[in-house]
């Protein structure tokens, strides 16, 4: 049997609800009304879910040190699908987290079987829109990354088979290469608290991905050396696999506390204090001490077309690199929420919450929220037709890609650098 969220499943996102009740996701809202300057995909509501971001909240306002990470599959061009992801790393770059970016091209030569050659390539495009978008921080390739790989493969020492096929469905059939993809991504999930330092980690992911984050939640749980937990009136921390030393160190550094066999009770100091001090106890005898991950998961926008929006479904989307005309004519073609006649929009309204094309505004097109209201409600009141709000949407979309296509040239240099020139 599949399971119900599967990141290789061309389904439609499943119900939000369910998720939170079943996975044990949690609604945003709460959070959001911590963020200061909400940006939009906050504001608007594209932005469901979560599990532990209440850390990152912490971190923004507090001005602490995470990291955010996301990673992209380079089997084809990137498109409007890929714009949401990128928009939310960037802001939390800018709101004070280390960047880090993965061009999972191990998952796009195992996944798709897309060559290494073009993994290069369609790397690259995403990197540039990245830097366009105001990105900083550090990229790499997967199967450059020989650190990246190491910690794939310790990763891997804490899952098997039956896990595989509990989380993701996979079955006798599965190709190796494809299990280690999945491993490869739990690495490139923990990578930045390797190479920069244990801190909290947000991923900011679409609903599709949390079984990668749920994989990863368990393997950098089962990688601490300790769990520390709160009891009542003191602080127990239990040796999972530490060796004896690290536990004496953990005693050592709470006078007063009682060691035992495997566990030291700590009285007097509090949860934060004892979780921080044995972090770095457990870093000193050569472990890990991750933090759990923290991600974010955002609506997916529907394709031009209704459905879900693909690659595979060239009219669904458009990539920021295709002919205006043909993105002109995906945009003229697109599906609406309009009615059958003029006369019955006019009388009724249109329905734009469920229009692709109302959509294609509200989580890119346009920024600002009175704009953004008025077309709703010029739709609703029946004032707005289809023809004409399609053509605006164009004009926006035509201004939005002549803008990025600039921006990219304007940072070429940087992934020329890194990576070397195009060599067609
Ligand atoms: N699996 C992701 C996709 O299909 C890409 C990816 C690779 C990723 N590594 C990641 C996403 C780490 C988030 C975090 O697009
Ligand atoms: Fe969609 Fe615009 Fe038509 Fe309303 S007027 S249904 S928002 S295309």
């Amino acid at each position: 049997m599949q399971p119900e969220i599967n990141p290789w499943s061309v389904q439609a996102t499943p119900d939000a609800e369910k998720l939170f009740t079943d996975f044990g996701i949690e609604p945003i809202g709460p959070l959001a009304h911590r963020i200061h300057n909400p940006p939009p995909f906050i504001r608007r509501g594209i932005v469901v879910g979560h599990r532990d971001y209440g850390r990152i909240v912490d971190a923004i306002e507090q001005k602490t040190p995470f990291h955010v990470l996301t990673g992209f599959m380079p089997s084809g061009h990137p498109h409007l699908g890929h714009l949401m992801v990128m928009k939310e790393v960037v802001w939390h770059v800018q709101a004070g987290g280390c960047g880090y970016v993965a061009i999972a091209d191990r998952e796009a030569h195992a996944v798709r079987q897309t060559s290494w050659d073009a993994c290069r390539r369609f790397g690259k495009e995403y990197l540039l829109c990245l830097y366009a978008l105001g990105f900083e921080g550090t990229t790499y390739y997967q199967s450059d990354n020989t650190i990246l790989k190491d910690l794939a493969f310790e990763a891997a020492t804490k899952v098997n088979f039956s896990d595989l096929s509990a989380i993701y469905g996979f079955s006798q059939e599965t190709g190796l290469a494809h299990a280690m993809s999945t491993i490869t991504q739990v690495a490139d999930i923990l990578y930045p608290q390797i190479d920069g330092g244990p801190a909290p980690t947000v991923v900011p992911v679409g609903i599709d991905q949390d079984p990668h984050i749920r994989l990863t939640r368990d393997v950098a749980f089962k990688l601490r050396m300790f769990t520390v937990e709160q009891r009542e009136g003191y602080v127990s921390v239990r040796s999972k696999n530490a060796p004896e030393g690290a536990i004496e160190a953990v005693s050592d550094a709470f006078p007063g506390s009682k060691r035992y066999e495997g566990h030291v009770d700590i009285h007097g100091t509090g949860l934060g204090h004892v979780q921080e001090a044995t972090r770095q106890i457990e870093r000193d005898f050569g472990g890990f001490g991750f933090y759990s991950p923290s991600s974010t998961y955002h609506l997916f926008m529907p394709g031009l077309q209704g459905g879900k929006m693909s690659s595979s479904v060239p009219e669904s989307s458009f990539t920021f690199f295709e002919q205006a005309d043909s993105v002109q004519k995906k945009i003229m073609n697109a599906l609406t929420g309009g009615r059958m006649t003029r006369e019955e929009q006019v009388r009724l309204g249109g329905e734009p919450d469920g229009c692709p094309v109302f959509q294609l505004n509200r989580f890119h097109m346009e920024e600002n929220d009175s704009e953004l209201s008025e077309i709703r409600r010029a739709c609703l009141a029946g004032e707005l037709l289809c023809g004409t709000c399609k053509k605006q949407t164009h004009a926006r979309v035509a201004a939005f890609i002549r803008d990025f296509r600039e921006r990219m040239e304007s940072v070429r240099h940087i992934v020329e650098e890194a990576y070397g020139p195009d060599t067609e």
